[in-house]
Parts: structure tokens; sequence; C-alpha cells
């Protein structure tokens, strides 16, 4: 997966555009961008959605943003949704692997009560939105098999901090936003899953946006989250491992095949041990993965 689009579930137009702006995955969001009035209608909108959406072919993967479990309003949404089959949740203002525990109760319920297979619905934790998160996101290891992804926000953590914005001028992330993106690699590659981007709220700046994705897929991330369509192809490239980087990688797995038993190997000069055996192998499967 390299691209998640956010869709406010109000809208059956913005909804369906998702289904057709080539994401991998289209997130349906009940939280951040439904004001409180109108959050039951979105929830029927959300489940009308998903009904149609799971049975079409070679569609994206679903998931539903539901409101955090601070709110109190996560078993209503979760009693809307659960039965249209998303392939998974998003838990926003997540603290910790207690709180996935937490969700994974919540669904095994409604999949038992609606006949779904126990563990269908995954969790994407949103690891990093208030202060207390940050000092948990090294728990989720072993919480749950549903989590399937970690990823992070600076918006809601900025208001937990007090702070007045959360990027410099020249649109870098300031110093306790970084810590929160550095903390959600961490934790995501301590609990075996991947770790996707956050947003780029600046939808008109495409530059910014492929400077943003490029250092996160430098740094270990595999997936940015978009709020545009726009946005899209411009992920999708980024975080499609290149011709050269799978050929490099081949060569990496093809040197150490050819030395059985070798711990080290030498390609063109430059010396490879464990570490890099083990990042060709990642992406070599994450390319030959199914886009989900
Ligand atoms: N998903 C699907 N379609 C979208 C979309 C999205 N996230 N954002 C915009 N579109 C559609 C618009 O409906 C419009 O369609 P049209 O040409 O058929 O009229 C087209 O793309 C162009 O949109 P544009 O005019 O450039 O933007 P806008 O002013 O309509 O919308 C936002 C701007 C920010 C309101 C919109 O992008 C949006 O709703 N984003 C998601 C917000 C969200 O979910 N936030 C929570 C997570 S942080
Ligand atoms: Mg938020």
């Amino acid at each position: 997966m390299r691209s998640l689009l956010f869709v406010p579930a109000d809208s059956p137009k913005k909804l369906d555009k998702g289904m057709t702006s080539g994401a991998d995955a289209v997130i349906v969001d009940l939280e951040d961008s439904i004001a409180l009035d109108g959050k039951s209608q979105a929830r029927l909108s959300a489940a009308a959605f998903l009904k149609e959406a799971a049975g079409v072919t070679s569609r994206p993967y679903l998931v539903v943003r539901v409101n955090s479990l601070q709110t109190g309003l996560t078993d209503t949404d979760l009693d809307a949704v659960v039965l249209a089959k998303p392939d998974a949740i998003m838990l926003p203002k997540a603290e910790g692997g207690a709180a996935v525990i937490h969700a994974d109760a919540k669904l095994a319920v409604r999949e038992a009560r609606g006949d779904l297979p126990e563990g269908h619905v995954k969790i994407i934790a949103l690891a990093t939105e208030t202060a207390a998160a940050l000092f948990l996101a090294g728990t989720y290891r072993g919480a749950s098999t549903r989590l399937s992804a970690l990823t992070w926000g600076a918006e809601d953590l900025s208001a937990d901090l007090g702070a007045e914005t959360n990027r410099d001028a020249e649109g870098h992330f300031l110093d306790p936003y970084r810590l929160a993106r550095a903390l959600c690699l961490a934790g995501a590659a301590a609990a075996e899953v991947p770790a996707l981007d956050t947003v780029y709220v600046d939808f008109r700046d495409s530059d910014g946006l492929r400077r943003e994705c490029e250092e996160a897929r430098r740094d270990g991330f595999t997936a940015k989250m978009a709020i545009h369509p726009a946005q899209v192809p411009i992920i999708n490239e980024v975080f499609t491992p290149t011709r050269e980087a799978l050929a490099h990688a081949r060569a990496i797995i093809d040197a150490f095949a050819a030395s059985p038993g070798a711990g080290v190997v030498g390609i063109g000069g430059v010396m490879f041990d464990q570490p890099h055996l083990e990042r060709a192998k990642r992406l070599l499967a994450r390319a030959k993965a199914k886009v989900r």
C-alpha cells in the first residue's frame, strides 16, 4: 500500500471519486472532517458506500476512520459500519497498545454479532495525536493481530501541546512533530507493521508534497496519506520501488546466495552485510505483495 486518500464520509460524490482516484486505500472519515451535528448522517452515508464498494472488483482497500475512544462515539460508529465490512478502521488519538486492545474487543463483539470471521477488520493506529500518546508509541508490539500499520498526525498534537504552529516558515515540521514522526517509525518497526506518513495539507503544492514523500521513503515510511485526489499520483510514484532499487536489492540477495554461509559480501567495491540483506528482502517482498 502506497497511498491512502481521506474522504469525508458525508460526501457521496467525493467517495465515488475516491474509488477511481488511483489511491491504494480510501479512508472514509467520520472524525475531524465531520461536524458533531453531521455524525449520524455521515455514518449512514459511510455504511451505504461501504456496502456498495466492498463488492467492486479491484477496488481500493477500504478503511473507516472512527471517532476516538476518548469521545464516547466509537461504539456508535462501529455499530454503523462494521457490518458493511470495511477492511480496516483507523483509530485516531490512539494511546498505545492498550487502545488497540480496547478497539480489538469492540470489533470482535460486532464481528460475532454480524457473523463475520473474528479478526476480519484490521486496525491502523494514529499513534501521535496526544502528548500522552508519544510516551506510549513503543507499546504497540503484540497488542493485537489486527494491528496492520501505524501512522502519525501533527494537527491534533499541536493543539494538545498548545503550540501556535507545527511547521516553520519553509514548511518543515518543528521539533515536537519530528519527534512524533520518529516515534511513529520506531513504534511501527518495533511492532513489525508498516509506518504510514502523515498528510500534506497544502494540496496545491505538489513540489512540497513530493519533497515530503521522498523524505518519508528515505526514512522508512512505506506509504503516505492524502487529502486530495491530485496528491495520489505523486505519492504512488514516489513509493513505488524503482527498477534500479529492485535490481540493486536482487544483486545483494544473489551475492549472498552465491556465497552460502557468508555474513558479508562485496559488490562493486562496497560492503554489504546482514542489515543490507534484510532491507533488500523487505523491498522485494513489498514490491511483490499485492497492493494491499
Ligand atoms: N476525495 C475525493 N474527492 C475529492 C477530495 C477527496 N479527499 N478532495 C477533493 N475532491 C474532489 C472534489 O469534490 C472536486 O470534484 P469535482 O471536480 O467533481 O467537483 C475535485 O476533487 C477537485 O477538488 P478541489 O476543488 O480542488 O477541492 P475542494 O475545494 O472541493 O476540496 C477539501 C478541498 C480540502 C475540502 C477536500 O480536498 C477534502 O474534503 N479533503 C479531505 C478532507 C479530510 O478528509 N480531512 C480529514 C483528514 S486530515
Ligand atoms: Mg485529527
